[in-house]
């Protein structure tokens, strides 16, 4: 079979031959239709992810541990926990018997693989509980998932909706009511953040300096009764870390919950019934960049994503 092919850690996988799988017992070969390409796959592929050692234990081996595609019966399926070194950015690959779920009718494969950034958008109402007519500030509004979140946002009927960014065009390209750019000093962000408040609820992909900024125009200076300000915490690519001063909770009204608050069996399959439903209904814009598995080695090497998911086509 056709596959890209990893042969060093940190290298850059190439269009070649490679052989078929062959399933074990309770293993079943996947007919692979799409597959996203994330910082998380690159981060695996260069050994400096914690699941690094499941999936480079043996080279050569074929990048990326989900996607989408057909078991054997024809039925569309979502799929994880490849065997290596056999992944997804292949025509098939082999996964435990179950590690797959149905991807509905009428769900193109490509913009499967990104229904699960628009499922964590609804955590501004599972984990933070926002009600129509709220206001909500999107922190991290032009990447894949921070796009689905500002759609999200307007479906569950945010009264207003506030999107950072640090691209001028990318910024004016979201159908928010208000735009904050966060490539600015430290001062002029955080007045920023201060006149385009107040927030009822915040989904936060950024975390780092952005939002250790938005912290402090949240907290009053002098006394003053607190609004409540639900800051739902989803990602981190501005950084792993910052500092929450005590005062930053002792007087004002921030609320600090992770995206995993209230979430449980149920209420994950509501989000994904509902993110089904938008699909369906044409409700969301999916930012993709389909290329086809030949082209793998310049779309593996691509640095900016302007806010689209890469997604191979074997
Ligand atoms: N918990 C979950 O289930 C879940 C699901 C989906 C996503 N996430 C997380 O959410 C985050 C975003 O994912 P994504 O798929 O949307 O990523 P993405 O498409 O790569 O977008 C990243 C966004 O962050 C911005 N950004 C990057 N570095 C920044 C910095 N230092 N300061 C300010 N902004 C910065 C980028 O702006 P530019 O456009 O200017 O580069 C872009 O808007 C990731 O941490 C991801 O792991 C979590």
């Amino acid at each position: 079979m056709k596959a890209a092919v990893l042969h060093e850690v940190g290298g850059v996988p190439r269009y070649e031959e490679f052989p078929d799988p062959v399933p074990a017992e309770g293993e079943v070969v996947i007919e692979v239709l799409a597959a996203a390409v994330e910082n998380v796959d690159k981060a695996v592929a260069a050994g400096k992810h914690y699941a690094s050692g499941k999936y480079l234990g043996e080279l050569p081996m074929i990048p990326v541990f989900d996607g989408i595609g057909r078991l054997p019966d024809g039925t569309l399926v979502g799929f994880g926990n490849v065997r290596s070194p056999y992944g997804a950015l292949a025509e098939k690959t082999v996964v435990p018997e179950g590690a797959y779920a149905p991807i509905p009718d009428g769900i193109d494969p490509a913009v499967a693989t990104v229904l699960a950034s628009a499922i964590t958008a609804l955590t501004m109402k599972t984990a933070a509980g926002l009600q129509p007519g709220e206001t909500v500030l999107v922190q991290g509004a032009t990447g894949v998932a921070g796009r689905l979140a500002v759609q999200v946002a307007r479906l569950l009927g945010a009264g207003r909706i506030v999107a950072t960014g640090r691209d001028d065009s990318q910024l004016a390209e979201l159908e928010a009511d208000a735009v904050i750019n966060t490539a600015v000093s430290d001062e002029e962000l955080q007045q920023a953040y201060a006149d385009a408040g107040g927030y009822d609820v915040v989904a936060d992909f950024l975390w780092g300096r952005p939002t250790q900024i938005l912290l402090r125009a949240l907290t009053p200076d002098t006394f003053a009764f607190a609004t409540p300000t639900r800051i739902v915490q989803i990602g981190e690519v501005a950084g792993p870390d910052l500092a929450v001063p005590a005062a930053a909770l002792r007087t004002s009204g921030i609320e600090l919950y992770g995206a995993a608050r209230n979430l449980t069996p149920e209420s994950m399959g509501e989000s994904y019934q509902q993110v089904v439903e938008w699909t369906r209904a044409g409700d969301l814009t999916f930012h993709l960049d389909r290329v086809p598995l030949t082209d793998i080695e310049s779309a593996w090497q691509r640095t900016s994503s302007h806010g689209r998911r890469l997604v191979v086509i074997p």
